[in-house]
C-alpha cells in the first residue's frame, strides 16, 4: 500500500470557484444531491470538509470535489486507476490524497471516526462482502458524517433487460438473490433500495435518503448522453426525476444517503 499526495496542493475554496462538478444527465442527480450534502455537512463550520472516496477509481469524484477545496483521500486496490488519478488531478490542478487499498484497509490507512463524508459510488457491486465493506467505512465517518452510496438497481435492470427482448433474462434478475440475469452478467451483483437501506442501518446509520439516478436516460433510442442536444433538458428532468422517491423504483441506480449517529 502507497500513500501519495497526487497533483499540487489546494484547489479553490469550497463555494468560490466555478462549479466543477461533471454536467451529464447521468450524474445531475448526484452531483445535486452531493452539493446539498456538502452544504449541510459544512454547516456553520468554514474549513474544508474531510472526504473519502472508498473505491474511488480513477477519480471522477474526487477531484472535482478537490476542486470545491476539499481534503479528499481516494483508497483504491487498482494501481491503475491510482495512476490515472494522478493524471486527471494533475490536469486539474488539485491534490488529492492517495492510498492503494479496499475497504477493509480503511481502518489501517486512515484515522477513525474522522471523516465527514465517505462515498462508495459503484463500489458495493464488486466487493466481497457489501456488510461488512459498509462497517468499514462507518469505522472512519464521525459521528454526524454522511455515507453516500451509489449502487445499480435490480430493478431497473430487469426493466432493460426486457427492453432489449431478454424477457426470460429479467425474470432471473427478479429471482436472484444478486440480482443477476445469469452467469454470463458482467455485473456482480446488483441492490434494491430495501437491500441498501437494510445494509446502511445494519452498519449503525441512520436518516438514509434514497433517490433514483438516472431514470430515464437509459431508456433513450441509442443511450444518448454527452454532447446531445437535448442533453440539458434531459438532466433537469433526471434532477425533477431524482425528487420524486416513486420513480427511484425504475432508476439504474440507486443514490442513498444516510448517517453515522451524534455521539
Ligand atoms: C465501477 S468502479 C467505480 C469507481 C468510482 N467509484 C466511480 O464511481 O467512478 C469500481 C471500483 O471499485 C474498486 N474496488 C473493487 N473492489 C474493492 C474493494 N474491496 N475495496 C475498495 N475498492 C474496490 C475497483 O478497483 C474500482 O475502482
Amino acid at each position: 500500500m502507497s500513500d501519495k499526495g497526487v497533483g499540487p496542493a489546494g484547489g479553490a475554496p469550497a463555494g468560490t470557484a466555478a462549479d466543477p462538478a461533471p454536467q451529464t444527465a447521468r450524474s445531475a442527480a448526484v452531483w445535486e444531491a452531493l452539493r446539498e450534502l456538502l452544504a449541510s455537512l459544512a454547516g456553520a463550520g468554514d474549513g474544508p470538509l474531510r472526504i473519502v472516496d472508498a473505491g474511488g477509481g480513477t477519480g471522477g469524484a474526487a477531484v472535482p470535489l478537490a476542486a470545491l477545496g476539499h481534503e479528499v483521500t481516494v483508497v483504491e486496490p487498482s494501481p491503475d486507476s491510482l495512476a490515472a488519478l494522478e493524471r486527471r488531478a494533475a490536469e486539474a490542478g488539485v491534490r488529492v490524497r492517495a492510498y492503494q487499498g479496499d475497504t477493509v484497509d480503511l481502518h489501517t490507512l486512515l484515522p477513525a471516526a474522522e471523516a465527514h463524508l465517505v462515498l462508495l459510488h459503484n463500489v458495493l457491486e464488486y466487493v466481497d462482502d457489501p456488510a461488512s465493506a459498509l462497517t468499514d467505512v462507518v469505522g472512519v465517518l464521525r459521528p454526524g458524517g454522511a455515507v453516500s452510496v451509489l449502487a445499480a438497481n435490480a430493478f431497473a435492470a430487469a426493466l432493460h433487460r426486457v427492453l432489449l427482448g431478454g424477457v426470460a433474462e429479467a425474470h432471473r434478475i427478479l429471482d436472484d438473490p444478486d440480482g443477476r440475469w445469469g452467469e454470463g452478467d458482467p455485473m456482480p451483483r446488483r441492490f434494491t433500495a430495501e437491500g441498501l437501506t437494510g445494509l446502511t442501518a445494519r452498519a449503525g446509520l441512520v436518516a438514509p435518503r434514497v433517490r433514483g439516478v438516472s431514470v430515464f436516460a437509459d431508456l433513450l433510442p441509442g443511450r444518448y448522453d454527452t454532447g446531445h442536444e437535448d442533453e440539458g433538458a434531459l438532466a433537469a428532468l433526471e434532477s425533477e426525476a431524482a425528487r420524486r422517491p416513486e420513480l427511484a423504483g425504475i432508476a439504474t441506480q440507486l443514490h442513498v444517503v444516510a448517517f453515522r449517529p451524534e455521539g
